[in-house]
């Protein structure tokens, strides 16, 4: 394995299939230890591809019992990947291939491909896991049509498209659209079903199934619900109607990311269907609502328009994940919903973007495609979408987007056919818009302004830092959204898109009564980092009149990043005005509590150092640590008035509703909660944790105490009443670890990791306890080494079992360059151990061979 040189895919050696596929037949024998599936593909020689080709099929792990062309027997010899039929041995223009294979669901630990999870069987096949199902030609430019039958004494069995028979022991289903192997899904279970129905606008009458285990069947309701919301919005919204007559989702506890599109069978990790106001908090609330329409939204980008190959991944990821950020924008608050995704987008996709692991958007070349599902390809490709709606406008976007599903609907596509579609309906040339395409690294915007005569004029300034195979950067399209302020808060100028295209700009804004105070980047209009010295005064303006809530709630972030930023460099204390800034917002009746409490929220640990770093300077975790918490301790202080009124106010009334009104008010009331807990040795939370009916004031109490060291007790009472819960008791793992004490981090995590319950093989638990230190930065970047130490341990361990999540996990070492020379040098110590582990897979390796550079 590790012996073999890596084999790198490249977007420029793309070629086109030799063979195309009309139809699929499958017929699967499931059993754990021996599942057959018979395959019978109909090939047709592809005339984008002239010539008489070799056939290759992709094909991994599997036990070839037999292959007929044409009826004929044949034998073959697969290598480790698959098998090539040479063209002399094939029929011209068109044949019939038919092969049995066994595979071993029961062992696949991987969990791609087929595999088990508790007793009941699964897939998981994007990007590549069809191939281990049976040999095909496994890419997404290969569409066929899908017939399946399944044979089990399971009694629920399930498969894409419509169910056309079934008996005892017996199942068949036809999917009528062509789909790429990687949209297959086969389910085998002892599962129930929470059912309902849908009509869709054209009056089709579609059967909603959400299948669980028995026993969670009343814990469904809500991904129901979001799910029938997510159908008419796309109707109304996009004008996409659903195109099968049923449509199913399951829900399974071993799974490696969080949902799979699969057409009409979406597969689901269980945390995000699952859900109760005694078991679930209103973040997995707002997840789940956000999962379920996103793979939904895959019905049309990504399904019914799927990708040419890997490397346009961000073609459905990127505008899904844009789709499904406008839909909890309608659901929710859009403000909120902003705030929210900037707050991600910075936390994972900047970090990534600033370290060794950077890459555009779209890739040019991956080792394993799994590595590729990342914040770049998904969030910063969401950011693409709405850069590309803010300059075209928003009726040039709706006709893009109706052009796009009546000309590419049934195709394999590119980001090329993407841009051509805004091209052809604006009459606008959008190449140097494609760059952000295909050129890595966050942009700087850098801003001098200047005054004179009721003129101002704003410089911006753009540059791109270099990243890993790409030293050097061309000017990208910017839109920057700005509004001018008086100082007494009024709005002079309204929004206006500014379109920053050259490497320094001027933009003037004449006849305007006073000086004005910019509110630049509204709407975070564009995903860059903004470098400008702003006076407090000029924040607290912002703060307290901007009219984009974006700019409002960024004045008061970087205010509070800039006390923090003092406090770790100098000891400063923070300034009276920024502490009263926060109070007025407390007590400011108009405000959004939800909005409240993301102002309250100060940047985590991880941006600070992020920040640190970005000044160039080395963050010291530990120092970080230590400031953030004696903020948050004078911030309480000095708004315990206002955060006692706020934690009673807020309390709940009446039924528990996950909408955001009432979830806005329990994240405030959290919120105070928190910083009250520093004064109060954690008297008012044990009384919240004591009388919480639902699990969001139960683990916001719990996690306030955890976080001042108290909550033995809670912890013990919560594990008890929790224990039968797999989905509760992965919290109870995560935070532990996560607000465990820098010094005891790592042995506390080592102490959970030897708990009964610990089951390592299981992605949520295992990311609860490993990604639950990584999460805890200071105790995971501990001066000892001990937390590296730890978590290289369990990668390494954990590697030749399920090498996508391993890999996953290791990017918790992407931001080893930002720290002191000693921290870099037990991380690279851990990051060579891990490469030079002898059962080191494809997905790791390349991993940290990208880390290591
Ligand atoms: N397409 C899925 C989604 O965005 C992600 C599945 C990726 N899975 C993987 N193993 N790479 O919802
Ligand atoms: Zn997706």
């Amino acid at each position: 394995m590790k012996d073999a040189a890596p084999q790198v895919i490249r977007l420029a050696d793309y070629a086109p299939p030799a063979w195309l596929v009309d139809e699929v037949s499958l017929i699967f024998r499931l059993d754990p230890a021996a599942t057959r599936v018979q395959s019978r593909i109909s090939f047709r020689a592809n005339p984008a591809a002239p010539g008489h080709h070799d056939l290759w099929l992709d094909g991994e792990n599997l036990k070839l019992l037999s292959a007929r062309i044409n009826g004929e027997a044949r034998s073959v010899t697969p290598g480790p990947e698959g098998l090539r039929i040479p063209a002399t041995e094939l029929p011209e223009g068109q044949f019939l291939w038919e092969a049995e294979v066994e595979i071993a669901p029961e062992g696949n630990t991987a969990l791609e491909g087929l595999y088990m999870s508790r007793g009941m069987y699964c897939t998981q096949c994007e990007a590549e896991g069809f191939r281990k199902i049976t040999f095909y030609p496994d890419r997404p430019d290969v569409m066929a049509t899908f017939r399946v039958r399944i044979e089990s004494e399971l009694p629920v069995l399930l498969s894409n498209g419509n169910p056309t028979a079934q008996g005892a022991g017996w199942a068949e289903w036809h999917d009528p659209w062509p789909k790429p192997a990687y949209l297959f899904a086969l389910v085998a279970g002892d599962l129930v079903a929470q059912s309902n129905r849908f009509t869709t606008v054209s009056g089709t009458e579609v059967a909603l199934n959400i299948w669980v285990r028995p026993g969670d069947e009343n814990k469904c309701a809500y991904a129901m619900d979001a799910l029938i919301r997510s159908m008419r919005w796309d109707e109304e919204v996009y004008g996409r109607e659903y195109d099968l007559d049923v449509f199913n989702i399951v829900a399974v506890d071993d799974f490696n990311m969080g949902a799979m599109e699969n057409k009409g069978l979406n597969i689901f990790n269980s945390r995000y269907v699952l859900a109760s106001p005694e078991t679930a908090t209103d973040q997995d609330y707002e997840n789940i609502e956000r999962i379920i329409a996103h793979e939904y939204f895959h019905n049309w980008t990504g399904n019914r328009i799927t990708c040419r190959d890997w490397f346009q991944l961000c073609l459905k990821e990127g505008l899904t994940v844009y789709r499904d950020q406008q839909f909890t924008g309608d659901m929710r608050s859009h403000a909120v919903k902003r705030i929210e995704d900037v707050l991600t987008l910075r936390a994972r996709q900047f970090r990534e973007d600033n370290g060794p692991l950077a890459h555009n958007v779209r890739p040019e070349t991956y080792v394993e495609i799994n590595n590729f599902y990342t914040a770049t390809v998904y969030e910063k490709g969401a950011e693409l979408i709405g850069m590309l709606r803010r300059l075209v406008g928003d009726d040039a976007y709706r006709a893009a987007l109706r052009l796009y599903f009546e000309r590419h609907d049934g195709q394999a596509c590119t980001i090329e056919d993407w841009i051509r579609v805004f091209e052809d309906t604006t009459h606008r040339d959008l190449s140097q818009f494609k760059r952000w395409y295909s050129q890595a690294g966050t942009p700087r915007v850098m801003v001098e302004d200047s005054w004179a005569d009721g003129t101002y004029v704003l410089r911006l300034h753009q540059s791109v830092p270099a990243t890993p195979g790409q030293p050097l950067k061309e000017p990208l399209v910017i839109p920057v959204a700005v509004g001018l302020l008086g100082q007494d808060g009024r709005e002079l100028q309204p929004t206006v898109v500014l379109e920053l295209s050259e490497p320094v700009q001027e933009f003037r804004f004449e006849g305007l009564p006073q000086r004005p105070v910019p509110s630049i980047l509204r709407g975070f209009s564009a995903p860059v980092i903004l470098q400008r010295d702003q006076t407090s005064a000029e924040r607290a303006v912002l703060l307290a009149h901007d009219t984009d809530p974006f700019n409002r709630w960024e004045a008061g972030r970087s205010l509070a990043r800039d006390v923090l930023l003092a406090m770790i460099a100098r000891d400063e204390a923070p300034s009276t005005a920024f502490l009263e800034g926060l109070g007025s917002l407390l007590r400011d009746p108009a405000l959004d509590p939800a909005f409240i409490a993301l102002a309250l929220r100060l940047p985590s640990e991880d941006d600070l150092a992020q920040a640190l770093h970005e000044a160039g300077e080395v963050p010291d975790p530990a120092r970080i640590h230590d400031m953030r918490r004696k903020l948050t301790h004078l911030r309480a202080e000095h708004l315990a008035e206002d955060l006692h009124r706020i934690h009673d106010a807020m309390a709940s009334t009446g039924a528990y509703d996950p909408a955001a009104d009432q979830a806005g008010r329990r994240a405030l009331r959290n919120a105070a909660l928190a910083g009250l807990t520093h004064l109060d040795q954690g008297a008012r939370a044990s009384r919240q944790f004591a009388t919480a009916d639902n699990m969001t004031e139960q683990l916001g109490a719990l996690s306030a105490l955890l976080e001042i060291g108290a909550g033995a007790d809670e912890l013990a009472a919560f594990y008890d009443q929790w224990r039968g819960d797999r989905l509760v008791l992965d919290k109870w793992f995560g935070l532990q670890v996560m607000f465990a004490a820098p010094d005891a981090a790592a042995e506390t995590a080592a102490g959970l990791a030897a708990h009964p319950d610990f089951d390592w093989k299981n992605p949520n638990r295992f990311r609860a306890v490993i990604g639950g230190l990584s999460a805890n930065a200071a105790g995971f970047h501990h001066a000892s080494g001990a937390g590296y130490r730890f978590v290289a341990d369990w990668l390494i361990r954990l590697d030749p079992l399920n090498p996508q999540t391993a890999a996953r996990m290791s990017t918790a070492f992407e931001t080893w360059q930002r720290y002191d020379p000693g921290r870099q040098a037990l991380i690279r110590a851990e990051l060579e151990r891990m490469r030079s582990a002898p059962t080191l897979s494809r997905d790791l390796g390349e991993m940290v061979g990208r880390m290591l550079g």
